[in-house]
């Protein structure tokens, strides 16, 4: 099990509408007496309904997530958000590079890293998403292509940087598909993960760094996963949306104690 503090997001992607994303932050709140007592928690909801699930979250301290950011700071980018307007929404953690931002909307590792570079200079907590399709996992190329995103999303990130940043292995073939790669098979991309990080920084820095999992987690399968050496928590997308679900996944991470 690891031995870094877990941390687990609730993706909510382009899901929810504004009564019903009030609705499920007040009952993530209502549920979540303790439950970060042991666990860093965070919602990322739809750009729109951050100010209203902000406002739920109050003083809380679940912390209020985007699912995205612009690199620029403001100008002519027509439907683009700056960090430094998350900010003044009280956002603290940003989503860079979700497989469906790279693979839907087009982002590549260049923009990607910008984006990055972006969000931690604003001061905001930073989660890097990367993982391979199933073409590329079937063709052998798992460690080549998560190694590579890890690489270039890290570009010029210096090491002391890396305290604000949390990385996201989401295989993309998991992502709504029910599938879940299995506690080795996730574990062993981690383990790689930490080590490239190794190289990258250095020990130190790769023994802190938070390593999410994403992809179909849900009550049934967070605490085999959990139970891996370099699995540091979840991202989760479909069981976010039910706040039992979600809370039954933090509390995996953190036993009876949320
Ligand atoms: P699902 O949990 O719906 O597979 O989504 C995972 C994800 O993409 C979280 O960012």
């Amino acid at each position: 099990m690891s031995t870094r503090r877990p941390i687990v997001g609730g993706n909510w992607k382009m899901n929810t509408n504004l009564a019903s994303a009030v609705e499920l932050v007040e009952d993530v709140v209502a549920q979540c007496q303790t439950c970060t007592a042991g666990c860093d928690v965070a919602l990322f909801p739809p750009f729109p309904y951050l100010n209203p699930v902000g406002a739920k979250l109050g003083h809380h301290a679940i912390l209020l997530g985007a699912q995205d950011l612009y690199h620029e700071p403001n100008g002519a980018f027509t439907g683009e958000v700056s960090a430094e307007m998350l900010i003044d929404l009280d956002v603290e953690i940003v989503l860079v590079g979700h497989s469906e931002r790279r693979h839907v909307i087009g982002e590549d590792d260049f923009l990607l890293n910008r984006k990055l570079h972006t969000a931690l200079a604003a001061g905001l907590t930073g989660v890097l998403c990367i993982g391979e399709t199933m073409v590329q996992r079937e063709a052998g190329q798992t460690q080549q292509v998560t190694v590579d995103q890890l690489r270039a999303g890290l570009e010029q990130i210096r090491v002391e940087q890396m305290r604000q940043v949390v990385i996201a292995y989401e295989p993309v073939w998991a992502i709504g598909t029910g599938r879940t790669a299995t506690p080795e098979d996730a574990q062993a991309v981690h383990a790689q993960i930490r080590t490239t990080l190794a190289g990258l920084y250095d020990e130190a820095t790769a023994a802190v760094t938070r390593i999410q999992y994403g992809g179909s987690v849900k009550p049934s399968n967070a605490a085999a996963l959990y139970q891996q050496p370099d699995i540091d928590g979840f991202l989760v997308g479909g069981a976010s949306l039910k706040a039992d679900q979600f809370l039954d996944i933090v509390r995996s991470t953190v036993g009876a104690t949320a």
